[in-house]
């Protein structure tokens, strides 16, 4: 029989560490309450949006386990992903070959990992073990992992990184303890959290999150996304997607570029967080959709038109501008369709606040991922195609509760916007010639059914 396992939930989401609920997973469901201290804190913001201590109390939120699914769908986010690029996996699973008694593959393996890597990761929620762990880990002094004289131990990590982490560690490093319990990321491309010194170009410096100076310079919080030969040119081509977002007037975080020791990559600024480093709290569309149903299971699980009611709900259980937030959902729909990005999908959307305060998040991951043949879809989520694809998606709009006029006219305004798209894909001196020429060609098709000027 499944055995019961408890842990808790800390958050920093007011400056000072509170304990917020207490978990318990059972093998048939996962369940969580808020704590009186938490409660008493009088916040409205909880685990997740559709959990709010205002509306639960000291009730207890169950969730049925699946095997897609066993834990909360906002948990799940914090356990490093799946894929064999994954760092954080690929540095626990070492961690965790060298217990005495391995977990077992599995739950087993998921929830060790989950008590590993559960805590300062991409917004407001830390898991721990106990609450002996939590008070510790907060009270942990915040110290440099590398030293400024240490750019060759630097390299020595990138090119770890860059040769596919598939070679063996390193023996002269420990790069499980120079990384540390690195803060898990989701999405398919290889990342790190870190610092990154607050100046116009990146030399490729960077140190561990929550650091506020490295030699002597502000930092500040991003993520590093690492370009890998088989996506060759895709950080490049992820600069133009903000790019083109920032001229469509959708809120996009700083980057920057850098090709170090032959490795390009680009580092986002977070914006989970706050100048002084207080976590903001932040849900994908997934796991907001994930824990109000039972029957969205994966990020492409729904329809586009879905997509608009859900935001439509939202405003029912948080302070949110349902109109502004459907409009700009919309225009990234536009801008994704656009600009050959088919990867709009629920992990590539996020609420951002707490449910006294709620918003879409800034613009993230907006690759044109249709450069390549094998993500070459019109949309990672479907929508009604019935007539032509112009009419459709100016129908679409109705969902977002946009009339024909005012969603044409948002079309005609993203499509203005992205009328170098194309020209600026094919002046990137990185991305391979193929890649440019197929994805052009995906782009100028699609512009041409839809109407439109480029
Ligand atoms: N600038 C950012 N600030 C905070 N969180 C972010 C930011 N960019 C991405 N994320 C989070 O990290 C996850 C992975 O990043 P993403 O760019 O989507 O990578 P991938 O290309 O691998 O899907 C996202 O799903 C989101 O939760
Ligand atoms: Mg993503």
């Amino acid at each position: 029989m499944e055995k019961d396992r408890y842990a808790v939930i800390w958050t920093q989401i007011n400056g000072d560490p509170v304990k917020m609920a207490n978990i318990i997973s059972t093998g048939r469901e996962f369940r969580f309450s808020y704590t009186q201290d938490y409660l008493n804190t009088g916040s409205t913001t909880g685990v997740s949006i559709f959990s709010s201590p205002d509306i639960f109390e000291d009730k207890p939120i169950v969730h049925t386990a699946s095997e897609a699914m066993p834990l909360y769908p906002r948990l799940m986010s914090l356990i490093p992903g799946q894929g064999k690029k994954n760092i954080q996996r690929r540095i626990y699973n070492n961690i965790l070959a060298k217990y005495d008694t391995p977990p077992a593959p599995g739950f087993d393996t998921e929830w060790a990992l989950l008590m590993m890597a559960g805590r300062n990761g991409i917004g407001h929620i830390d898991i721990f073990e106990t609450d002996f762990e939590a008070q510790q880990w907060y009270e942990e002094k915040q110290k440099p992992l590398l030293q400024s004289d240490e750019s060759e131990l630097r390299s020595t990590i990138w090119q770890f990184l860059k040769e596919d982490l598939s070679m063996a560690l390193p023996e002269d490093i420990d790069l499980v303890n120079l990384l540390g319990p690195t803060p898990s990321v989701g999405g398919m491309i290889p990342k790190i959290l870190a610092t990154i010194p607050d100046l116009p170009n990146w030399n490729g410096d960077f140190e561990r999150p929550g650091l506020q100076h490295i030699d002597g310079h502000k930092s500040v919080e991003v993520i590093i996304k690492i370009e890998y030969p088989e996506y060759a040119g895709l950080t490049q081509l992820e600069a133009l997607g903000l790019e083109a977002n920032k001229k469509s007037g959708v809120i996009t975080p700083r980057y920057w570029l850098a090709n170090i020791d032959d490795l390009p990559m680009i580092a986002i600024e977070r914006f989970d967080r706050t100048q002084k480093g207080t976590p903001i709290p932040i849900e994908s569309f997934f796991s907001a959709m994930a824990s109000a149903t039972t029957d969205v299971t994966g990020a492409t699980d729904t329809d586009m038109e879905r997509v608009g009611r859900m935001l439509a709900a939202i405003g029912k259980v948080a302070k949110f501008d349902v109109k502004t937030s459907q409009k700009s959902v919309y225009q990234r729909f536009l801008l994704a369709i656009l600009t050959g990005n088919g990867d709009m999908h629920l992990e590539n959307l996020s609420f951002i606040g707490g449910n006294d305060g709620l918003s879409v998040s800034p613009m993230y991951d907006p690759a044109p991922m249709r450069a390549w043949s094998r993500h070459n879809l019109l949309s990672a989520i479907p929508f009604e195609i019935e007539g032509s694809l112009r009419d459709s998606i100016i129908r679409l709009g109705k969902s977002f509760g946009l009339n024909k006029k005012i969603a044409t006219e948002l079309l005609h305004q993203c499509a203005e916007s992205t009328d170098n798209f194309q020209e600026q894909v094919l002046s990137e001196t990185n991305v391979p010639h193929e890649t440019q020429k197929r994805l052009v060609s995906v782009i100028s098709d699609v512009r041409k059914k839809l109407g439109v000027v480029g």
